[in-house]
């Protein structure tokens, strides 16, 4: 009997012991304390750069987390190019002549490679990027949890399935964020990642033209000067891609004005209005008054938010690979 329960606690111990090798999902703080401590402190500075020599990537690289966390989780997924079978992300209707940022991560690996060879994975590189991009246009900043390691593969069909459309419905996208492990709470905080960054034409054409969405809502009778401007940016064909930016009034700060805009009928894409028009039980419509009057508590819950998104799907332990470069799998 004594036996019995020595071999069944030696075969929990050995199974529990795979599940971390092949990785249980948990991402800690200090993970490369030990094998490149500087890795932060190098980030950091070259974000800087990036974003001194160009202040809207900061957006840019922001979003690439997003897009990057919605297909197969935070993998890195979403930086493979096309080779043989496998399709880029890269070249799904949501990133296609839109998804930016990709050279300053393959910049920022590089400089890694020579600091850490073969240590840092690409897909907490993105990670640790995004937190000081939000961070270097006067956003909230957090701890960034690492060891995420990089996928084998990337999702053509996931990135045009799982990233949400700009004219999605509001069931829509708390549907597409459950999804993801994400809640309502989540999807108002991170959807205030758009006080940054901009959208080109074909992304809300049809916000700007279609008027039935709003006819019930107009609290401030302003909506027509701001569809004005917009309809004049973005005629109703052609000009695709001509940006307008998606926080018209402080474009490039990160801060609470998304939400002052939104409740003005002033979100520039449909996903964003959304959030006010087809609330129906007035709990979005709630948080978006309390972030839009106080902007540290958007802070925090936009930074915790973040750290959610940053947890899904993680590939841990010996799961997947650390990427020499960011392009590609390793061979
Ligand atoms: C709620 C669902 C969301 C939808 C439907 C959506 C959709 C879009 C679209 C259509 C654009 C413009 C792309 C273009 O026209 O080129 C955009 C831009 C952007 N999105 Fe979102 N987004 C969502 C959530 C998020 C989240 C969760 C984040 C970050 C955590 C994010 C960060 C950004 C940023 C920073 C930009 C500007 C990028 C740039 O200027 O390069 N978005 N988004
Ligand atoms: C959203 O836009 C796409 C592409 O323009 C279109 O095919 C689709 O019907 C639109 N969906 C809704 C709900 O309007």
């Amino acid at each position: 009997m004594d036996l019995m329960r020595l071999l069944t606690v030696a075969l929990i111990l050995i199974l529990c012991g795979t599940e971390t090798l092949s990785g249980d999902g948990t991402l800690v703080l200090d993970y490369y304390k030990e094998t490149c401590p500087l890795v932060e402190e190098i980030v950091r500075v070259n974000v800087e750069i990036a974003v001194a020599k160009e202040p809207r990537m900061a957006a840019s690289l922001l979003r690439l987390h997003f897009h990057d966390c919605f297909v197969l989780g935070c993998d890195a997924s979403v930086l493979l190019d096309t080779n043989g079978d496998m399709i880029s992300e890269k070249q799904a209707v949501p990133n296609l002549n839109s998804l930016r940022g990709v050279e300053v991560i393959d910049e920022i690996k590089y400089i890694l490679e020579k600091a850490c060879p073969y240590t840092i994975s690409c897909a907490d590189i993105i990670a640790i990027v995004a937190r000081d991009a939000v961070v270097s246009r006067g956003g909230p900043g957090w701890d960034v949890l690492l060891g995420r390691r990089d996928s084998l593969e990337a999702s053509f069909s996931g990135a045009n399935q799982l990233i949400p459309a700009p004219n999605s419905s509001l069931e829509t996208l708390i549907s597409n964020f459950k999804q993801h492990g994400l809640d309502v709470g989540d999807l108002v905080a991170l959807s205030g990642s758009h006080t940054v960054g901009k959208a080109r034409c074909v992304s809300f054409r049809q916000r700007v033209y279609d008027v039935s969405a709003e006819e019930h809502y107009d609290p401030f009778k302003r909506y027509t000067t701001f569809r004005r401007i917009l309809r004049s940016i973005c005629p109703k064909s052609g000009r695709d891609n001509e940006l307008a930016p998606l926080d018209f009034t402080t474009p490039a700060r990160f801060d609470n004005h998304y939400y002052i805009n939104l409740l003005q009928g002033n979100g520039l894409l449909g996903s964003d209005n959304v959030l006010v028009t087809e609330d129906h039980e007035g709990l979005i419509i709630e948080q978006v008054w309390a972030y839009a009057s106080n902007q540290e508590l958007f802070f925090k819950a936009f930074a915790n938010s973040m750290v959610k998104m940053g947890n899904i799907n993680v590939l841990t332990g010996n799961e997947g690979e650390i990427r020499r470069k960011c392009r590609f799998v390793n061979t």
